[in-house]
């Protein structure tokens, strides 16, 4: 693996349904993949372009089978079908082996009824899949240290996993409402809720990454301000004394937690959180590696006892970033690593997926940067032009 920290493997070999070696691309029998390609808004369909150049490429070189469906998703579908993603697109995300999902909102529909809002269009994804672990490594490439707003040997080698809670918590909790009170004010309520079996099995996600990895959970709550975080903080502890004693369990609050992500983030291995805080928390473990341009993540569903599957969606953890929409300019890493975690986590082809990452830290090393990630002496490209050297470096990986 040149330039990059062995140490970006480790969790990734969780989950695996085959040994290693029984990759889908060696078998005699090639297995048809079938993704469903969801762009969204914004610089979404920049992204996806590349993850599109990469799958023909695939397909072509007879290294994988796939098939590809599109749809449209958040302001995309509100425009063509006035809801944020139709029924039918639901049904096309339930039949495949994986969402690769963009990125979805933006200005022009700011206006639109909030239930049609771009974002509902990803939560009812999230919700109806059941998607209730969302896995969020945030890895510093070595050729980006000094992209970073922190200091390099803050950065350097940093290789952290946050699992966030998804399908609970206060996006989803009921009453979820804005009342007016008749006196000139009104009242606005969200509600956090979570139940022990959601605490539990979002807990076991965390303790198992942790076991591929550095064998350290820290699980991050306010039990000092919320009842749903004294439960979380008394769940996690219990599953932690029951099923997983060999693994180190540590707790912060969120608040301190995060303030401990920019100052020593190293001190870090795989950090379990709520729906709410995980948000908040992973955008920052994203500018630690130097943008939000190369936040990969995953959203898992339960393993199905019957077929072994499992319900997933990729996703770059940025935006649709309106501001850059357009110009070529987006980066994007965060969405073919995404790629490269379906690979992995949903299809079985863990050694492509190792050599997707080896791509991107060769062309990262060779000095390649959009526009997010640039420094000096590097050499800025364009979107397009990120994702040619990154398909090209795989083809040479590849022999
Ligand atoms: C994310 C995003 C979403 C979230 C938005 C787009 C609804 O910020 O995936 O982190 O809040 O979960
Ligand atoms: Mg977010």
């Amino acid at each position: 693996m040149p330039g990059l920290d062995p140490g970006i493997h480790r969790f990734r070999e969780m989950d695996r349904r085959v040994e290693p070696g029984d990759d889908a691309c060696k078998d005699p029998i090639m297995a048809t993949h079938k993704l469903l390609l969801l762009p969204g808004d914004g610089i979404g369909t920049e992204v996806m372009a590349e993850v599109s150049r990469l799958i023909d490429w695939l397909n072509k070189a007879g290294i994988a089978k796939f098939e590809t469906e599109h749809g449209l998703v958040g302001g995309a579908a509100y425009d063509a079908d006035k809801v944020a993603i139709t029924d039918a697109t639901m049904a096309l995300a339930q039949a495949s082996d994986a969402v690769i999902f963009g990125a979805v909102g933006g200005p022009k529909w700011d206006g639109v009824p909030y239930e049609a809002r771009p974002e509902a269009g990803l939560l009812r994804l999230r919700k109806d899949l059941a998607l209730f672990a969302n896995l969020r490594p945030a890895v510093c490439y070595p050729a980006l240290a000094e992209a970073s707003s922190l200091k390099p040997d803050v950065v350097e080698g940093l290789d952290i996993m946050i699992v966030r809670e998804l399908t609970g918590g206060v996006y989803f909790g009921e009453p979820k409402t804005i009342t007016d009170l008749g006196n000139g004010q009104k009242r606005a309520v969200d509600t956090q809720v979570y139940d022990t079996y959601e605490i539990e099995r979002i807990g076991r996600v965390a303790f198992d990454l942790a076991r591929k990895r550095r064998n350290k959970v820290t699980s991050m709550e306010k039990r000092n301000v919320m009842k749903t975080g004294v439960l979380w903080n008394e769940v996690i502890t219990a599953v932690h004394d029951r099923e997983y004693k060999d693994v180190q369990l540590e707790h912060q609050l969120a608040d301190s937690g995060g303030m401990n992500l920019v100052k020593w983030p190293k001190q870090f291995d795989v950090i379990v959180t709520d729906n709410l805080f995980g948000d908040m928390l992973s955008d920052i473990a994203a500018m630690l590696t130097g943008s939000l341009g190369m936040l990969p993540s995953a959203s898992l569903g339960e393993v199905d006892a019957k077929t072994g599957k499992r319900k997933a969606m990729y996703e770059p953890v940025h935006g649709s970033a309106p501001d850059i929409a357009g110009k070529g300019m987006a980066n994007p890493v965060a969405m073919l690593a995404s790629f490269g975690m379906a690979l992995r986590y949903s299809l079985d082809m863990g050694d492509l997926a190792d050599k997707l990452d080896a791509a991107i830290a060769a062309v990262l090393a060779k000095g390649l940067r959009t526009a997010d990630i640039k420094s000096e002496g590097t050499n800025v490209v364009s979107t397009s032009q990120m994702g040619e050297a990154i398909v090209a470096e795989l083809q040479a990986l590849h022999g």
